[in-house]
């Protein structure tokens, strides 16, 4: 975040003018209260539906005959700092308030949660980054600013870049996966999307980094558990992702919900002022996640609300999510010296940075124009790249007989009450898309021109109809089956300890293949969910997968263009999928161990499942086939030149993405098997092949030891390169640095 010298200057005369209260509002967060029978945080409202203290028809009274309170009082009065929203208007006439009304003038920041989009949802973030493609997490972080700009929203709560590798946890729907250096490269690129274009204020907004940090971590995949962990694991795999980011500008952070080593992320003075803002240098501000300064009484780190302010505060915790903890607090804490002026002065001067360099000072309001340009559909082109997007996304896991893709001839039998939703398509964590934009599976086939019959016969929930499965298998040429999760089995509060497909499609799918088998049909397999799932038995059974996730507003057109062969499917898997429940979490940069895995028995293994990934990561086929040879890993000055012949050696063009790992053989701590350090998406004709070069730099082969610090250690490396993170050549190399 740059300032000009103008700019700092008129941060530190506000400052030097702000009363205590002011200063203490600006660290506040509000979102609209609800008012009715109830005044408690909407969140608060939905905790209380969700176990059990009403109930959902309560629940709905109250929202129905609810007005909400925006704290205006309190925005004039200065003690507001940020608010929650998507509205334009309303965010006009809070800015209003706050501008024209308050004592000195200072502007709100509006922050929403655009995680994979605002109306225009593109794919998940575990989708996403399984295209491998940088140019394109970049394009949607920037339609997603602009977007959120037009609606008032300044800051986004994202980039979501929690290094996930437990299936069971609902929020890996959000992030970019298990890989640490895919993370990073899809946190850099999303930093740069959302805030580089400053060309007008319209086009960029704050990011805020989440969740920090290892709340992905959490034991056994429930949310918000406890995480425990090595100092060498927190800094070469949780942390990474956050670093990089902060490299790039990052305006903002959020502290996770989950104790890290014994200690909240809230009141985390090693994670929030040593390393984010001490050692990565990160200028703007840290907010705490919902209520989380309040839970760290729960945690039992604090007394009392006033001493988890308190806590929270010294730590570096620059901006209270919706506790009032900091307001009704921290004035006696700074005025007692239990929180010093400087403490508070930091967190301000933060705070109002960010507003400076998103220029709210001097453009508070969204002009009618930009309101009126998201009244009606999405832009064509925000549109177009959400396909791009969906397309890219798209993980073609099996295709037995090359049943994939269809000819246009053949008739589909469309099965499964997923393939017909347009809710079910757009993923956790997206709340302000619109019917009118989004394309259903169903929808996109027949866009595409083919010929479609729709039977929804089941789904994630409830039963199945075998009459209809009947009448669907004696009905088409083929047979597309879409199955998978809903989009609230994912996301926020959404861990499972059952990641097979829910509910009975395991039964439709079975009754589906014995029809079409009888029938001499082909069935095709589309998966439509939010996680990892354990496919073993799908992958047994099954002649064609398609893991198709939650892809957003477009995902029907994405579908129906890989099915037909318009697309042919180039994306990877940005996380190891299991065979059964009990292999989470997995993964594959995992340690080698003394007794690796293998058919032996004293080894690190299952009794009843196998030890390795069903699916691995960086796992993805193709319409084509890539064959790899020559593989040449060269010692130069500060790198490693890395070369592979990559063939295509099917009959059509295709896309592979090519990658590079590494393993250190040998080292004074016990290091993955391999690691990902490089990847090219490379397009090939069909019999070309091409030799591909990666650059590997010396510095970046090392690793953290246990007291924090970045080593390198000579010794012999081993290069891996090739289509996933299983199926690689291999060559070995000595390094000294
Ligand atoms: C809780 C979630 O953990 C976080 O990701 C989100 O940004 C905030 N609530 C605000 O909605």
């Amino acid at each position: 975040m740059k300032l000009t010298e103008q700019q700092k200057n008129r941060v530190e005369d506000l400052l030097s003018r702000m009363t205590l209260e002011e200063k203490i509002g600006q660290m506040n967060l509000e979102s609209p209260s609800i008012v009715g029978g109830f005044d408690v945080p909407f969140e608060e409202l939905i905790e209380m539906m969700t176990d059990g203290r009403i109930s959902q028809e309560e629940f709905q009274k109250i929202m129905s005959t609810a007005t909400r309170d925006f704290h205006e009082e309190d925005i004039r009065a200065g003690l507001v700092g940020a608010m929650m929203g998507d509205d334009p208007v309303k965010a006009n006439e809070l800015q209003k308030i706050a501008v024209e009304e308050s004592r000195l003038g200072i502007p709100l920041i509006m922050g929403f949660d655009v995680i994979h989009g605002l109306r225009t949802v593109y794919p998940i973030a575990i989708a996403e980054a399984g295209a491998f493609d940088e140019d394109l997490f970049e394009r949607t972080a920037r339609i997603a600013a602009r977007e959120s700009r037009a609606h008032g929203i300044g800051w986004n709560f994202a980039p979501m870049i929690d290094v996930a590798r437990d299936c069971r946890w609902g929020r890996v729907s959000e992030g970019p996966g298990e890989d640490a250096y895919l993370a990073s490269r899809f946190a850099r690129a999303k930093i740069r999307g959302l805030q580089n274009d400053r060309t007008s204020p319209e086009n960029y907004v704050a990011a805020c980094l989440k969740h920090y940090v290892a709340y992905s971590a959490c034991e056994s995949g429930r949310d918000y558990n406890t995480t425990s962990m090595s100092i060498s694991q927190l800094h070469n795999v949780y942390l990474p992702p956050f670093k990089a980011a902060v490299e790039e500008g990052a305006a903002s952070a959020m502290a996770s919900f989950n104790d890290l080593n014994g200690v909240p992320c809230t009141v985390n003075p090693y994670t929030l002022r040593e390393l984010l803002k001490g050692a990565y240098g990160m200028d703007g501000f840290v907010v705490s996640d919902a209520n989380g300064i309040k839970e760290c009484v729960t945690h039992g780190i604090a007394e009392d609300d006033r001493d988890a302010g308190i806590q929270s505060a010294n730590a570096g915790l620059d901006m209270d999510m919706g506790t009032h903890i900091y307001k009704d607090y921290l004035k006696e804490a700074v005025e007692s010296g239990a929180v010093s002026m400087e403490v508070l002065d930091d967190a301000v001067r933060r705070i109002l940075s960010v507003k400076m360099w998103l220029g709210l000072f001097e453009n508070p309001y969204v002009s009618e124009e930009a309101i009126a340009r998201y009244a009606g559909k999405i832009p064509a082109e925000h549109a177009e790249t959400a396909l791009e997007a969906a397309k890219k996304s798209i993980v073609l896991l099996k295709n037995e007989g090359n049943v994939l893709p269809l000819s246009k001839k053949q008739k589909i039998s469309l099965v499964g009450n997923l393939a017909a939703s347009e809710e079910e398509i757009i993923g956790a964590w997206a709340m302000s898309w619109r019917n009118e934009d989004c394309v259903s599976i169903l929808e996109g086939l027949k866009n595409s021109g083919a010929e479609v019959s729709y039977y929804p016969c089941g789904g994630p929930e409830g039963e199945i109809n075998a009459d209809e499965i009947a009448r669907a298998c004696g009905e088409g040429d083929v047979v597309v089956a879409v199955v998978g999760e809903l989009v609230s089995m994912s996301g926020e509060a959404s861990s499972k300890a059952n990641v097979e497909l829910p509910g009975k499609q395991r039964e439709m799918l079975s009754l589906l293949l014995e029809k079409t088998r009888a029938a001499g049909k082909k069935l095709v397999t589309v998966l439509m969910n939010g996680r990892p799932l354990a496919l073993g038995w799908e992958e047994e059974h099954l002649p064609v997968l398609v893991e198709a996730w939650h892809l957003g507003v477009q995902m029907g057109n994405a579908v129906a263009a890989v099915l037909t062969g318009e697309e042919n499917p180039s994306g990877k898997l940005a996380s190891s999928f299991p065979s059964v429940n009990g292999q989470c979490p997995i993964y594959y940069s995992h340690p080698n161990t003394g007794r690796p895995g293998s058919k032996s028995k004293f080894t690190s293994r299952y009794l009843d499942a196998p030890f390795d990934a069903l699916f691995p990561f960086g796992y993805g086929l193709s319409y084509t086939t890539f064959a790899y040879s020559e593989l040449k890993a060269e010692e130069d000055k500060d790198c490693l030149r890395v070369a592979v012949r990559v063939k295509n050696t099917g009959d059509r063009k295709g896309t592979e993405v090519v990658q590079l790992y590494m393993q250190d053989v040998t080292a004074s701590l016990v290091r993955p098997v391999k690691e990902l350090k490089g990847f090219s998406r490379v397009e090939l004709e069909a019999g070309e092949e091409r030799t591909v070069n990666l650059e590997l730099k010396k510095q970046d082969m090392g690793f953290y030891n246990n007291q924090g610090e970045y080593v390198l250690e000579d010794g012999l490396f081993r290069i891996y390169a090739g289509g996933n993170s299983r199926d690689c050549l291999c060559a070995e190399i000595r390094v000294n640095f």
